[in-house]
């Protein structure tokens, strides 16, 4: 192996999850660039098919028809090629979501302390279900009950609030201590 890059064969997608404004996307981009996969944004393609933002289909459809199109997304998504895949946070809420993260994909846990989480997604206000809260006392609603659903994940990342870098270079290692101990769901070389 040279220089600090391992070579990671990737098999299959790698699902970021965890709490909106943990860093998916941003993390999700660095790590496909990286890794050489394509990269999906959940939300971005349910905002595509749906030709309207997050926010709208919340004010419109309400979170269940958020919900039934972000299943469907999943679903296309999960089945396609291997990628790094930025799913929603509250993509991992729907069982059959879950099941095809379990057949496709290597899930990833991107995990942090919940004040870094809120204070980030303060300088943000597209996202429906923080809207008019206090961050903190959503976001700690919200990982009540996501929190035993995203432990389920195969990889568990903690990302403080250092550089995006250090995320990718922490899911990587992750990633490769997986691998090494699952032969048969990818390789190192
Ligand atoms: C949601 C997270 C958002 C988006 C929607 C609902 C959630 O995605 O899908 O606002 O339920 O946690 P991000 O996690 O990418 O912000």
């Amino acid at each position: 192996m040279s220089g600090r890059e391992p070579i990671l064969r990737i098999p299959r997608t790698i699902a970021l999850v965890g709490l909106m404004g943990v860093g998916k996307s941003t993390v999700g981009r660095r790590l496909a660039a990286r890794l050489g996969l394509p990269f999906a944004d959940g939300d971005d393609e349910i905002e595509q098919a749906a030709g309207m933002t997050v926010a709208d289909i919340f004010t419109t459809l309400g979170e269940g028809g958020f919900r039934d199109g972000e299943a469907r997304v999943m679903k296309r998504l999960l089945e396609g090629p291997p990628m790094v895949l930025a799913t929603g946070g509250g993509a991992i809420l729907n069982a059959d979501t879950r099941a095809l993260m379990k057949v496709h994909s290597t899930s990833v846990w991107l995990r942090a302390d919940l004040k870094v989480i809120a204070s980030r997604v303060q300088r943000r206000d597209t996202r429906p279900l923080l809207r008019g809260k206090d961050p903190l006392t959503a976001l700690s609603g919200l990982a009540e009950v996501r929190y035993p659903i995203y432990a389920q994940a195969d990889v568990i990342v903690d990302v403080g609030a250092g550089a995006h870098g250090e995320a990718v270079d922490a899911i990587i290692q992750g990633l490769t201590t997986y691998y090494a101990a699952q032969p048969t769901a990818g390789e190192t070389a």
